[in-house]
């Protein structure tokens, strides 16, 4: 599948601050890129459910916070796993707020830089935002966040709208039912096939040629 086999693909951890109506906002991200250095532009894919999507729409500027391995899982769980419709998830959180109202996260960051965006791509889950970086840090402290870190070392998860998000994969047993009694056999550790011919339905005791599949 090829879901399985983009797990191999490498990302960094960051996290994106944008201007909301009442407060600043800001969420977990894997998917920072950089495009091109001349002119210098990067891209970030948001889901359109996320309300990071929704206020950077509204004012084509966000900030770029890049996790360290020190910052604490904690941040990431506040960011990454609620959303900036339910309330302030900032309260917690050390961040500063820029000139043009766009919150930086300062949780023990790698470096910060403003982006203003500069085009838009649609996807059918996802918009991407292609913009210019016009301010940031000097310099860079610690070591910035691998998505492999987060998932290998802290034993993190990547939430339904994120794009590296695999749902649970459903157990698949199947189900036969004894056409007298309607008893149904849904064993996953016994197959109904692998069961003796001599077998009977346990509740009316009929022979195991009256099973029907039905699921
Ligand atoms: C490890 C991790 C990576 C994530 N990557 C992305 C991403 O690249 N794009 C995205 O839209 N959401 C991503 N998310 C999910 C958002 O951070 C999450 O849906 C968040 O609650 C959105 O908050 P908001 O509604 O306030 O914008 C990621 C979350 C985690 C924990």
């Amino acid at each position: 599948m090829y879901d399985k086999i983009l797990t191999s693909l490498s990302y960094g951890m960051c996290a994106v601050g944008a201007k909301g109506l009442t407060s600043g906002n800001a969420c977990i991200v894997n998917t920072v890129i950089q495009i091109s250095s001349l002119p210098m532009t990067i891209a970030v894919s948001i889901n359109h459910s996320n309300y990071t999507n929704e206020c950077i729409k509204r004012t084509g500027e966000f900030t770029v916070s890049v996790l360290s391995e020190n910052t604490s899982g904690a941040v990431i769980g506040a960011l990454g796993f609620t959303s900036g419709r339910d309330g302030n998830k900032l309260n917690n959180v050390r961040y500063k707020i820029l000139r043009e109202g766009i919150p930086v996260i300062q949780e023990d960051i790698c470096c910060w830089f403003l982006c203003r965006v500069v085009n838009t791509v649609e996807t059918v889950t996802h918009t991407i935002f292609i913009a210019e970086p016009v301010a940031g840090s000097e310099s860079i402290k610690g070591k910035p966040m691998t998505y492999d870190f987060y998932i290998n070392t802290i034993k993190g998860k990547s939430p339904k709208y994120s794009p590296t998000y695999i749902p649970e994969e459903e157990e698949i047993v199947e189900r036969y039912t004894c056409s007298i009694c309607k008893y149904e056999h849904i064993d996953p550790l016994i197959p109904f096939e692998e069961l003796p011919q001599s077998w009977i339905c346990p509740i009316c005791g009929a022979p195991k040629s009256v099973f029907k599949k039905t699921g």
